[in-house]
Parts: structure tokens; C-alpha cells; sequence
């Protein structure tokens, strides 16, 4: 199969880049840049990609590679960091912006010069710049192929070594033509031909879990998160009847989320499903528990307990199905691999059920291409699309103690904050979006009526890794309307607020 290397070295669009590489259909691999020029070999790539990093290439740590990655004969194309890893380590100059130009930083101007990288894009064209370091002299036998009014090598390459350099970033979506420098490195520089469909991988991988799974049975434990159905439903259409799904129901679910798991997997696709009601079971624990980790914990112990008592009633299975996906096993460049899912609270299952071998059938795609997938398999769309969910659920977005009351305002109070998202055409712009309960209660005025209910906030933002994020900007008359309705049709409900907070400082959840 045609593969690109993404040689990571730790800036903040590498997995972006990945996914461009992916969505031009060529099939691509993120690795750190520490990996040995041996494994490069055996990868037998197409062309490598060079990605950003916060490093200057003259400090004494900064990452560097194996100079000889650059006589092995496959193409080269070095962003931003990677350009000046590229201009270094062939000799060329490398000076801190401080000691010569001004810093460049943003949306600028940028004029092409011919290059096999720049076909069909047009002279005059604009870039996303983003450095502090710049490439004062190029090494021998390179030229530049793009200036901006700051940079005199914007761009340069090296066509006989099929190097090519780019100190800005193709890989946003602010610079309009990047997407298709991306596609000429690919396929005119590196001579891919774009096999990566994930129609095709649905296939390759339903033959791939139907030969490596034989008669054997698997388990799998469903969330009714995207990842975790889209495994399930793939695994299911490679062996059927052999596999089962637990659907441990906490009831810190979303409203009606129980019962559209239950209805898509029971009668769409006729999987053998156990929903287990464990819904005062888990209330039981939590009443009067307000310590998020506290709530966390019992969570993620009463759900491997729950799962374990479940597993045991079938038998022995073989294998165990985990909705992994590439960005939860990426090992970065820096060594800071995105660690959104540190506290997933179902880590702990593969050492409490009884089985050989665990099954990660999204192991190698991103989120995009899991919801792609999710859609080839007849996946409704509003499961495909669904917001990213905590495992403790509702739990942390009810500040302090739980009763199934506040559980209930909050569902409610949810529903309503979602579908208008949706009715205002940004239910996919926004990356998150959600209710959560305040312990507060304040006095408001119904009627004639004095109350003293409680407040909900809404939370909603937007971010490519969800490690930092910006609250999204929803337009007033919308957020006008969400707080009537719910004041209106939510019962205990007299304030709304909407959270204008970014992370950091502040997280996404509330506890
Ligand atoms: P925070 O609140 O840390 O959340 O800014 C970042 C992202 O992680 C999700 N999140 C969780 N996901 N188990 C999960 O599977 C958890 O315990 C958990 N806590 C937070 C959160 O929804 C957001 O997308």
C-alpha cells in the first residue's frame, strides 16, 4: 500500500497535516522523529514529510534527524520547522528572527515561482506564517521557489534530490492553496496515485477481522460514542452472531441516548446486545459524593464491575473490541502525545475479563475518517456526528452532588441547548457543545411568582485537539432563544448563563 511518513517533531498542526495527507487519499503514518533510519527504510515510503516543532534548529537539543534520511531517494517536503531542519542540516544558515527581520506571524502574502510543487496554483496567493527563525542562506544546489515581502526563501527545493521546503503552513486551512501544494507533493513529487478510500478500508478490514477472528467469540463494550459503535458495527459485519455487546446504561447518559443505542443495535443491525439497567446501581454510589475525582473514581470502578459480572455470564471469549483510534496512540515528537483520554474510565477492562487478545479495528484512522467510515456503514447521522462524551457522563456536568432530579434538569436542559445548536447550521462547526448544572440556586421571578431555582451553563467550543480551546462565538439572537426555551420548558431552571472561558485556564468539563 502507498505510504507517506509524517516525521513529527512536536509541532501543534501535525496530526493536521496527517489528515490532509489522508484526505488527498493517500495513506500516511505520524512517528516521532527519534525513530531509526532502519525503520524509515522498512516503512517503504513514498515520501516524507517533515512536520512543524516550537524548537530552533541551532539550540543544542533541538531534534534533529539522521543525515543520511536524505540520500535514501525518497522525496522530502519540509514544513516550517522542518524547512529549517532541512536548511541546516545541508549547510545552509538558520538566524533567530530577533537578529535579522521582523517575526512573521499570521495570513501573508505570498508570491509562487515555478515548481513541480506549485502546478496549477496561481503566482500571486497568501500563506499562514508562523515562525520566529529564519533561513538566511539556502544550502548548495537549492533555490527559492516562493518569497513573502519578509522571507526571501519562503520556499525553496531541490528538484534533482526531490527536496522541496515550505516555511510556512500548507496544512491550515489559512493558507488557500496548501491543500493542493500537499497534492502535488504527493502525487506529481512523490507519485502516489490516491488508493486510500475508506470504502476500501471497510473491505480490507472486514476480510482482515473475518480471517484473524475465525469461530472465536468477541465482546465488545459499547459506550454509544462514535468510536466504540463504529468498532462495534464493523466487527459485527465481519462475524456476526459470534460478537456481543455490553451497553452498561449508568443513567449519566444523555437524553434518550439509552434507547437510540438500544433500537440502532438491536433492530438495525440485529447485534446480540445486553443493556444492562444499572442505573440505581451507580445513583446508589454517588449520592452525596461532590468530589469530581471522587465521582470519576466510582464511576470507572462500578463500570468495570458491572461489565465484569456481565463478561463472566457468557464465558470465555477470545477476543475483546476496543474503539481505539490513531489519535489515542500516536507517540509525538516531543513526547506530549495528546492525553485527552488519560482519564478514560474504561482502561482497566482488559485486566478484569477474561480474554486473549484485544481487537482496535480503528487503531490506524482519525476521527474524520472513523465518522466516514461510520457513514459507509449505514450509521445514522446523527450517531456519526455525535459530540465527544465523557465516560463518567452527566456525573461531571452536574457541579457537586447528584440526585436523579438535577440528572433529569440537566438531560432536558441538554436536549434543548443541542438542538438548536443543530437548527442554527452549527452543530459541526462547534467541536463541543453541551449543558451542565451549576450547584447554584438563585431567586428569579415567574409570574407572579417568586423562585428559587437552579442555574444551567452552557458550554460550547471550538479546538482542533481539545487540549486548549476557544468558547464559540454563537450569535446572540441563538443563544437568546436556547435561554427562553429552556427557562421556559425546563422546570427548576431560572437562570442560564453561557461560559465565554477558553482552556486554559479553564477546562471543558466542569469537573
Ligand atoms: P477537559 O474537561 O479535560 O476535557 O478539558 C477534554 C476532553 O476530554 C473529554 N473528557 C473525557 N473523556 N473520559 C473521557 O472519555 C473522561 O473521564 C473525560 N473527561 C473529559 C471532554 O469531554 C473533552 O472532550
Amino acid at each position: 500500500m502507498e505510504s507517506i511518513l509524517v516525521l513529527d517533531f512536536g509541532g501543534q498542526y501535525n496530526q493536521l497535516i496527517a489528515r490532509r495527507v489522508r484526505e488527498a487519499n493517500v495513506y500516511c503514518e505520524v512517528k516521532p522523529y527519534t525513530i531509526s533510519l532502519d525503520e524509515i527504510i522498512a516503512g517503504n515510503y513514498m515520501g516524507i514529510i517533515f512536520t512543524g516543532g516550537p524548537a530552533s534548529v541551532y539550540t543544542e537539543d533541538a531534534p534533529r534527524v539522521d543525515t543520511n534520511i536524505f540520500s535514501l531517494g525518497v522525496p522530502i517536503f519540509g514544513i516550517c520547522y522542518g524547512a529549517q531542519l532541512i536548511a541546516f542540516t545541508l549547510d545552509g544558515r538558520v538566524s533567530s528572527g530577533a537578529e535579522t527581520l521582523t517575526r512573521e506571524y499570521g495570513k501573508t502574502p505570498l508570491t509562487l515561482m515555478e515548481s513541480e510543487l506549485f502546478i496549477g496554483i496561481s503566482r500571486e496567493t497568501s500563506c499562514w506564517m508562523s515562525h520566529g527563525d529564519y533561513i538566511c542562506e539556502l544550502p548548495t544546489g537549492f533555490y527559492a521557489i516562493a518569497t513573502t515581502r519578509n522571507c526571501p526563501f519562503a520556499a525553496f527545493e531541490n528538484p534533482n534530490k526531490r527536496i522541496y521546503a515550505v516555511q510556512y503552513h500548507p496544512e491550515v486551512l489559512h493558507t488557500p492553496d496548501g491543500m493542493a501544494m500537499i497534492r502535488n507533493f504527493l502525487y506529481d513529487v512523490c507519485g502516489c496515485t490516491g488508493t486510500w478510500k475508506m470504502s476500501s478500508f471497510v473491505d480490507n478490514m472486514v476480510t482482515h477481522l473475518r480471517e484473524h477472528i475465525g469461530a472465536e467469540k468477541v465482546l465488545c463494550a459499547l459506550s454509544g460514542g462514535v468510536d466504540s459503535s463504529v468498532a462495534a458495527v464493523l466487527v459485527h459485519k465481519a462475524v456476526g452472531k459470534q460478537l456481543t455487546c455490553i451497553f452498561v446504561d449508568h443513567g449519566l447518559l444523555r437524553k434518550n441516548e439509552g434507547d437510540e443505542v438500544e433500537k440502532l443495535f438491536r433492530n438495525q443491525y440485529d447485534i446480540n446486545l445486553i443493556r444492562v439497567n444499572a442505573k440505581e446501581r451507580f445513583l446508589t454510589k454517588l449520592v452525596n459524593v461532590s468530589d469530581p475525582e471522587k465521582k470519576r473514581k466510582i464511576i470507572g470502578e462500578e463500570f468495570i464491575r458491572v461489565f465484569e459480572e456481565e463478561a463472566k455470564k457468557i464465558g470465555k471469549v477470545s477476543f475483546l473490541v476496543q474503539g481505539t483510534i490513531y489519535p489515542d496512540v500516536i507517540e509525538s515528537g516531543t513526547g506530549n502525545a495528546m492525553i485527552i483520554k488519560s482519564h478514560h474510565n474504561v482502561g482497566a477492562l482488559p485486566d478484569r475479563v477474561n480474554f486473549e487478545e484485544i481487537v482496535e479495528p480503528l487503531r490506524t484512522l482519525f476521527k474524520d475518517e472513523v465518522r466516514v467510515v461510520g457513514v459507509e456503514l449505514g450509521i445514522p447521522e446523527y450517531l456519526v456526528w455525535r459530540q465527544p462524551f465523557p465516560g463518567p457522563g452527566l456525573a461531571i456536568r452536574v457541579v457537586g452532588s447528584l440526585t436523579k432530579n438535577k440528572l433529569d434538569i440537566l438531560r432536558d436542559a441538554d436536549a434543548i441547548f443541542c438542538e438548536e445548536v443543530v437548527a442554527a447550521g452549527m452543530g459541526r462547526t462547534i467541536s463541543q457543545y453541551f449543558a451542565a448544572l451549576t450547584n447554584m440556586r438563585s431567586v428569579g421571578v415567574m409570574g407572579d411568582e417568586r423562585t428559587y431555582d437552579y442555574a444551567i451553563v452552557l458550554r460550547a467550543v471550538t479546538t482542533m485537539d481539545f487540549m486548549t480551546a476557544d468558547w464559540a462565538k454563537i450569535p446572540y439572537p441563538v443563544l437568546e432563544k436556547i435561554s427562553n426555551r429552556i427557562i421556559n420548558e425546563v422546570r427548576h431552571v431560572n437562570r442560564v448563563f453561557y461560559d465565554i472561558t477558553s482552556k486554559p485556564p479553564a477546562t471543558i468539563e466542569y469537573e
